[in-house]
Parts: structure tokens; C-alpha cells; sequence
């Protein structure tokens, strides 16, 4: 059930004090990854969210966002859109900025991957401030393409990136497993 495999993905996050910066306690989903019963655990979840949902395409968010997102979006036979840092993507893209707690960042969709009549599960792995899944909603919006929700192996609540998402989502599920 959802607690086991809450239990089973918790047991395999990693806390790493002091890193990327003094004072901040990183979550390192390595060990989850090397993990096979795991890390297929995570990808059967998310890809019954993908079902759940009535998703029609996945958005995986740049880098550790890929690894998930791909996996689960070939599990749900559905395709796979990578909403990349700025100045990856070839062809016309969409670019969305947003505020970082010290500065910006910029992410980026190609024109063409996705278009009205589409329904977009966008995954990632951490949900921090919630600032880049909210820029990736305004992108897939602005698309034409609809938002089926967004999911997340771990949410870290303190940051209250859910309050800050919730606008974006506009009434449309946050799953954090
Ligand atoms: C991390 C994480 C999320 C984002 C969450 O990515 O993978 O994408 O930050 O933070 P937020 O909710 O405060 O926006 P990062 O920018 O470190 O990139 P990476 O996956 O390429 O390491």
C-alpha cells in the first residue's frame, strides 16, 4: 500500500548536511536509484498516477526531474517532454524566468512538444520552494496544453512549496509519494 512504499522510498533518501552550502541538509535520492526494487517501486507509482490522472504526455523537469519521468512516462506508454534549463533546447522553444531565493533561473519547453488537446503530468524529483514546478505549469500553459497535475518523490513541506503551487494548479492534483 502507499505507506509501505512510503517506507521503502524514505528508507532510501539520504540527508547530507552541509551540502550544496553550510546549513542546508541536501536530499539524496542516489541511494533510491541504485536500489532496483525501489527505484521500480517509484516508477510503477508514478506511472499509475500518470493513469489516474488522464495524463496524455509527461513533462520531466531538468535533471534530476529526467530521471524519473522518463521511466514512468515509457511505463504509461506516453510520451516524454523535457522542460530544460535555458539554452539546451533546439528550434523554438517557450521560456519561462522565475526568483530563486538569491536571483533567477530560466526554463525552457520547445514550441511544438505540446499543444491543446494535451494533458500534462509534470514529475520532478523534489519539491522545494515549489518556483520551478510553478514555472513549468505557466510554460505548459502557455502552450495550449492542460496541466493533469504534478507529482514528486519528496515534498519538503517546510518550504511550503504547495501554498506556493497552488495558484498554478488551479485546482489540478500535487502528489508528493
Ligand atoms: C532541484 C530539484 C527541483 C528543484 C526544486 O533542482 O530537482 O527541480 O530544485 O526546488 P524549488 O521547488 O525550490 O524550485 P536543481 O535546480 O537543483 O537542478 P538539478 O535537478 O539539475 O540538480
Amino acid at each position: 500500500g502507499a505507506e509501505a512504499l512510503r517506507e521503502q522510498l524514505l528508507g532510501r533518501i539520504r540527508d547530507v548536511p552541509d551540502y550544496p552550502q553550510p546549513g542546508v541538509v541536501f536530499k539524496d535520492i542516489t541511494p533510491l536509484l541504485a536500489d532496483p526494487d525501489a527505484f521500480n517501486a517509484l516508477v510503477d507509482a508514478l506511472a499509475v498516477l500518470c493513469a489516474r490522472h488522464g495524463a496524455t504526455k509527461v513533462a520531466g523537469l531538468e535533471a534530476r526531474g529526467f530521471i524519473l519521468a522518463a521511466p514512468a512516462a515509457a511505463r504509461a506508454h506516453l510520451g516524454f517532454v523535457p522542460v530544460r534549463k535555458a539554452g539546451k533546447l533546439p528550434g523554438a522553444t517557450l521560456s519561462q524566468r522565475y526568483e530563486l531565493e538569491y536571483g533567477s533561473a530560466e526554463i525552457e519547453v520547445q514550441q511544438d512538444a505540446l499543444a491543446p488537446g494535451d494533458r500534462v503530468l509534470v514529475i520532478d524529483d523534489v519539491l522545494a520552494t515549489g518556483g520551478t514546478a510553478e514555472a513549468s505549469l505557466e510554460l505548459i500553459r502557455r502552450t495550449g496544453a492542460e496541466v493533469a497535475g504534478v507529482a514528486v518523490l519528496l515534498e519538503l513541506g517546510f518550504l511550503k512549496g504547495r501554498e506556493r503551487l497552488s495558484t498554478a494548479l488551479a485546482g489540478a492534483p500535487l502528489d508528493a509519494l
